[in-house]
Formats: C-alpha cells, sequence, structure tokens
C-alpha cells in the first residue's frame, strides 16, 4: 500500500482532517512530519512515500524559523514576510531532493504563496486576472503610478500575505484617500486584526504601505464585485486534480471577503443562478484553467470574483493552501480532503517535469 507523509503542523484542522480523510478512504494512516523538524533539518520524508505538503502558518515557531529570525513574532505583526517566504523556498527545496513523490510540487507551492509571479503567470496563461500595477515600492510611488494609469482604487497586497494580511483596498480622491484593511496599527509596526476598518488619512496609509512596501507588494486594480442582498461576494472554489469540486460563496458587506473576518457563508445557489449555467461553466473553466498552471499539484485554491451584473469573472489569487472548507462537500457527498484521499486512492500522481516554473525555486 502507498505511504504517506504530510509535512505540516501537527494537531492543526488541516492535518486532522487529511488524516482522518486518508484512514477512511481506506488509505495507510499517513506519518505527520512536523514543519519545525523540516525546517530545523531533524526530519525529512522517507525516500518512496507520497508527501502533502501542507501549510506551514499558524505555529509561531514554524513562522520564527523560516524567517531565521532570533525572536518569534509579536502575536499577529506583520513583519519578514519576504524572508518567510525565502524560508519555505529553501525548505522546499529540501523537501524536493529527497526521493519522495510530492503532491503539490515545491515551484508550485512557491509561486502560489508569491501574488506577483502568480499574478504574472496567470496572465500569461490566458486567466481573466485584474490589471496590475507593477514595481511599486512606496506610497508616493503608489500614487504617481496610479495617477499614470487613471486609477483612482486599487488593492495594495503583500507579495507573500495570506488571509487578507496587509491588503488594502484603497479609494483615492485627489489628496483625499479611504483605506480598507484589517491592519491595525501599533507605534509604527502592523498586525493583523479581526476586524476590518477604515483609514482615512494620507499619513496613515503611506506609513502602513511604506512599512509593508519592503518585503514587496503586488499593486492591482480595484474590480468592483457582484452582491447579493447587502454583501459583495467572490467565490472560493477549490480545484482537486484539475477538476473544481468546491465551492463557498463568501459575503462581506466590506470589500474584503475572507472569512475570519467576521464575513459570512454566502448562498451558493442564489450566485450560481445570477451566474446562470453558461457563465458558471466559463467561471469553473477559468478554475481549471488556474489549475492547469499548476500540473504537478493535486489542489489549488482560487478566489473568483464576478463583476455587477454577473456575466464576467476574474481570479483575485490561487492558494496553495486553500483547501480547509469544513462542511463543504462535493457531488459525490465529499470534503475536499476526502476527495484528494479519493483521487489518490484511485491513482492520481504528479505531473513532474510540467510544471512551468520549475525555476523559481532557488
Ligand atoms: N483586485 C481586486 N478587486 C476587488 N477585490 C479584490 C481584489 N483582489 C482581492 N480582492 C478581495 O480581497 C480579498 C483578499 O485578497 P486576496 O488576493 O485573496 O489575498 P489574501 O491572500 O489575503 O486572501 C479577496 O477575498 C477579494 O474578495
Ligand atoms: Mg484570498
Amino acid at each position: 500500500m502507498v505511504e504517506l507523509t504530510v509535512v505540516g503542523n501537527p494537531g492543526h484542522r488541516r492535518v486532522r482532517f487529511f488524516t482522518a480523510a486518508a484512514v477512511a478512504a481506506g488509505l495507510a494512516t499517513p506519518t505527520v512530519l512536523p514543519w519545525r523538524d523540516v525546517l530545523t533539518g531533524a526530519a525529512a520524508p522517507p525516500a518512496g512515500t507520497l508527501v502533502r505538503i501542507d501549510s506551514p502558518g499558524e505555529d509561531a515557531e514554524v513562522d520564527r524559523l523560516l524567517r531565521g529570525a532570533h525572536e518569534p513574532a509579536r502575536h499577529g505583526e506583520i513583519v519578514g514576510l519576504a524572508a518567510g517566504h525565502a524560508g519555505l523556498r529553501r525548505a522546499l527545496t529540501r523537501l524536493a531532493s529527497g526521493g519522495a513523490t510530492l503532491l503539490n510540487q515545491p515551484a508550485d507551492v512557491a509561486t502560489l504563496c508569491d501574488k506577483r509571479r502568480c499574478h504574472a503567470l496567470l496572465a500569461a496563461a490566458g486567466v481573466p486576472v485584474p490589471a496590475a500595477l507593477p514595481g511599486v515600492t512606496g506610497y508616493a510611488g503608489l500614487r504617481a503610478a496610479m495617477r499614470r494609469a487613471g486609477w483612482t482604487r486599487v488593492f495594495v497586497k503583500p507579495a507573500h500575505g495570506s488571509s487578507a494580511s496587509g491588503v488594502l483596498a484603497l479609494a483615492t480622491h485627489g489628496s483625499r484617500v479611504v483605506a480598507t484593511t484589517s491592519v491595525e496599527r501599533d507605534g509604527g509596526r502592523l498586525f493583523n486584526s479581526l476586524r476590518v476598518r477604515r483609514y482615512t488619512t494620507e499619513t496613515e496609509v503611506a506609513a502602513i504601505v511604506d512599512r509593508l512596501a519592503p518585503d514587496g507588494l503586488h499593486v492591482e486594480r480595484w474590480l468592483p464585485k457582484a452582491g447579493l442582498a447587502d454583501r459583495v461576494v467572490d467565490v472560493r472554489v477549490v480545484v482537486v486534480a484539475g477538476r473544481p469540486t468546491h465551492a463557498v460563496v463568501r459575503a462581506a458587506r466590506v470589500p474584503i471577503t475572507n472569512l475570519h473576518l467576521g464575513n459570512a457563508r454566502g448562498d451558493l445557489a442564489a450566485a450560481r443562478a445570477a451566474v446562470g449555467p453558461t457563465g458558471w461553466a466559463a467561471a469553473m473553466a477559468t478554475c481549471e484553467r488556474v489549475a492547469a498552471c499548476f500540473p504537478g499539484t493535486l489542489h489549488v485554491a482560487v478566489d473568483l470574483m464576478f463583476l455587477p451584473g454577473w456575466t464576467r469573472h476574474a481570479v483575485a489569487e490561487a492558494n496553495a493552501f486553500g483547501d480547509l472548507l469544513p462542511g463543504v462537500l462535493d457531488e459525490d457527498g465529499r470534503d475536499s480532503y476526502a476527495a484528494q484521499a479519493h483521487v489518490i486512492l484511485a491513482g492520481w500522481r504528479p505531473a513532474v517535469g510540467a510544471t512551468r516554473e520549475a525555476a523559481c525555486v532557488t
């Protein structure tokens, strides 16, 4: 029987859910390899096993090791994102070198955790994505680039962020600005909060952008999103083995829809009805196209936006670790982990070598 290893944070729901799904599907109980041990070099996946690389997130010590820092970050602090990504790339390279078969290719994970690279890859593959403003390195340059482009509304995202960390929805009118974000300021430092707030002075917004900028920014045109009732929505779609299987509508009274920010799951049937069968099929084809950019990777999660009127869609981002959708089932009654276990059991293996950005793990 195939041996499975999960590289993850032991005890985390992702690891527990996948383990339970694998066992329920009839696979061998996966061995859990803690990220901490992988990062200290104390452990590596045995050759010949199938390895699922899970999120290193939500563990202060793992975060410290990834960043190569002496001290753990203060709880929720947005710090060292570029160093963390460099550490992740190094760890992925090590994971790839041991003779195990990886269910998610290191180059894919590295790209998916880099919003600028991922956006460029998707755009080149013909996936509809918001237009981007490259080369922004600070607030003054951002405003200048916006003026040149004729844009008044943008999304500013840390290049290596996730879970809305450091994301700003910025609307401008001359020197008047409104930035909507979950960022909380404390002294000169930035923290994630669970509350979305608005900053309305240029001094504050510039301070936030300039603090985030050294670690890399990805700036996109702010696309208006379609709504249901009094909320705007987007759809998180999990694509397993190339097929869109699970979808959740995320409905928000603010432009940032991430569910941990107090936003609600919305009515998928209502969204699908609003889009119509042809539009929905086109949107799912887009999600397949996103996944096809990562052929060596078992699952990819797509944040899919519909424009008002529901006739057009665009991809806000693709995620390497976006498959935690508790209670959401596919048409076969499987959750996202059961669906993955099922295709592994049925023989799915990565198309190694087909990865488009093999060169990006350095
Ligand atoms: N260009 C955009 N226009 C409008 N809304 C956006 C845009 N980009 C992102 N969003 C919204 O902001 C949220 C967070 O952005 P996302 O790119 O998914 O980053 P994160 O990795 O932090 O989740 C998304 O859920 C989406 O609804
Ligand atoms: Mg997202």
